[in-house]
Formats: C-alpha cells, sequence, structure tokens
C-alpha cells in the first residue's frame, strides 16, 4: 500500500487500483489537496498497464460531503472564484475524463462535489446508508462540477431541478430506482462489491473495455448519429487487435480467452 497523503488512501488489488478517501473529520470534504491527490492515483492508475480497472471509495460515514466549503467561504467575487477555484474544479473532468473504467464505492453522504465525483465515475455501487444530493443551493451557490449536467443526464430534467433548486437528497433505493446508482447493497459490502465489480471489468479485454466505456461516454456527448459513428469506428478497430483474434478462436476451440490487451 501507497498513501500519497494521509487522507488519500492508493493501493492495488491484482488490476485494480483502489483510491479511498480517507478524511473523516470532515466527512471527506473535497479540499484541494485531496483533489489533487486522487487525481495524481487515479490518473497513475490510469498509465499504469498493470491496472485495468478502478474504485474510487469513500468511507462508511461519507462519500464526501462536497467540496471544502472552508476553502471557498472567503473567496470575494470579481472574477476570484474562477481564479482559485477552476483549476480545482476541472479535476472532476479529468476523473471523467480516465480511459479505464472507474467504479465509485458510495457509502454514507455523497453530496456537492462528493454526488458529482460519484457521477464523474462510470459506475456506482451505493451501500444502503448512501445519500445523493447537490445541496449547493442552500449555502448560496450552485454546483459547480457537474451537478446540473451530469445529474440530468442521470435522472432526467424533472428531478435534477429539484434536487439542484431545492437541496431535495435521494436515499439509496431512490438513487436505485432513478437510475443514478448501479446496485445498493449492506453497508458491510459496499467497497468489497465495487471491488467484485472492478474485478468482474478487470478479466475482461482491456482495449475492448476501453474502448466500450469511451463509446458509452460519446453517448452522453453527442447526437445519436455521430454517437453511432463513433460506435462503428470503435467497432472496426477492435479487429486490430490480437485479442479479437483470441477470443473469436477461444470461442470456438470452447476455452478460456487468454487475453493479452494488444
Ligand atoms: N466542507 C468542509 N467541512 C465539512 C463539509 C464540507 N463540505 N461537510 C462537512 N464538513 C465538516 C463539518 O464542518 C464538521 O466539522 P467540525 O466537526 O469541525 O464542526 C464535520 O465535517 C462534520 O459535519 P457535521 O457536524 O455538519 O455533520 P452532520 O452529520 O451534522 O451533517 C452533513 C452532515 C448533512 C453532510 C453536513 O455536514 C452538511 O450539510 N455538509 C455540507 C454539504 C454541502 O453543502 N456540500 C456542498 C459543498 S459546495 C460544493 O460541493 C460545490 C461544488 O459543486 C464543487
Amino acid at each position: 500500500m501507497t498513501s500519497i497523503a494521509a487522507e488519500v488512501i492508493v493501493e492495488t488489488e491484482g488490476a485494480v487500483g483502489i483510491v479511498t478517501l480517507n478524511r473523516p473529520s470532515a466527512l471527506n470534504a473535497l479540499s484541494i489537496a485531496v483533489m489533487d491527490a486522487v487525481v495524481e492515483a487515479l490518473g497513475g492508475f490510469d498509465r499504469d498497464p498493470g491496472i485495468h480497472a478502478m474504485v474510487l471509495a469513500g468511507l462508511p460515514k461519507a462519500f464526501a460531503a462536497g467540496a471544502d466549503i472552508g476553502e471557498m467561504k472567503n473567496i470575494t467575487g470579481g472574477g476570484a472564484a474562477e481564479q482559485q477555484l477552476a483549476n480545482h474544479l476541472s479535476h472532476w473532468d479529468k476523473i471523467g475524463n480516465l480511459k479505464k473504467p472507474v467504479i465509485a464505492a458510495v457509502s454514507g453522504f455523497a453530496l456537492g462535489g462528493g454526488c458529482e465525483l460519484a457521477m464523474a465515475c462510470d459506475m456506482i455501487v451505493a451501500s444502503e446508508t448512501a445519500v445523493f444530493g447537490q445541496p449547493e443551493v442552500l449555502i448560496g451557490v450552485m454546483p459547480g462540477a457537474g451537478g446540473t449536467q451530469r445529474l440530468t443526464k442521470a435522472v432526467g430534467k424533472q428531478l435534477s431541478m429539484e434536487m439542484n433548486l431545492t437541496g431535495r437528497k435521494l436515499a439509496a433505493r431512490e438513487a436505485l430506482s432513478f437510475g443514478l446508482v448501479n446496485r445498493v447493497v449492506p453497508v458491510e459490502s459496499f467497497l468489497s462489491e465495487a471491488k467484485k465489480l472492478a474485478h468482474t471489468i478487470a478479466a475482461q479485454p482491456p482495449l475492448a473495455v476501453q474502448a466500450a466505456k469511451a463509446s458509452v461516454r460519446e453517448a452522453l456527448d453527442s447526437k445519436l448519429s455521430e454517437g453511432l459513428s463513433f460506435e462503428r469506428q470503435s467497432f472496426f478497430r477492435l479487429f486490430d487487435s490480437q485479442d479479437q483474434k483470441e477470443g473469436m478462436t477461444a470461442f470456438f476451440e470452447k476455452r478460456k480467452p487468454v487475453w493479452n490487451g494488444k
């Protein structure tokens, strides 16, 4: 196990990289230092050929209760917010742009920047105690790291409006019913279930996984005809890979394929 900072724990388990937010005294509030460390760790895993999937986990009581309000409280107007926070907020997009899949393991509070961070990941495994929300309006602002955009794409306009305009929070089961999370599990197993999902993905051919991830992400950004064209080109490119030959040969030889990531 290595640790970039005590507040962010970085470890690996086979081909899965795990980053755990560990700032319990502030319910994992996402300070500039914490987000720098998270992006550094996940970026390192994204570049590491030995890692095929990642888990971004919180603690049982909190995934993250938002950006660090203490760091924002005294920011003045006149462009100071952009100057001081633009780089910080770009970290959520950097996580959204990673090539390898990232599973968020969420228990307890996932609020504001915490909800935005979970949504920037590719899938969310939630514990029964997870609570999702964009309560920024209650402290005089609005989401700045994707809460009005990713939440709207995930749960639709009506509910996103309500959450963003009133601070309404969603309990785990509600989040599941609205498609915000992949599954809800007992709090004791939210991390192990997230790791299990990551290991299942890590066992698949990496080039195909990354191409499929990029193509699903494209669906969020483009109109259908552009997305379909993106998908078709990605599909064709996979026929240049050794893993395509291996996968299809193994199918007819009735054996398990052995992927080499090429
Ligand atoms: N930033 C800094 N510190 C935070 C924090 C945050 N976002 N959330 C909680 N904390 C701190 C509290 O100040 C408190 O510290 P002390 O013990 O030193 O007083 C500690 O964590 C525990 O918090 P509470 O005592 O408030 O715990 P609670 O169980 O009574 O309430 C809570 C939990 C409902 C999550 C409440 O802490 C809360 O409402 N937090 C703020 C949520 C929020 O507004 N998030 C949005 C932030 S802005 C943002 O994220 C912008 C963006 O889009 C990027």
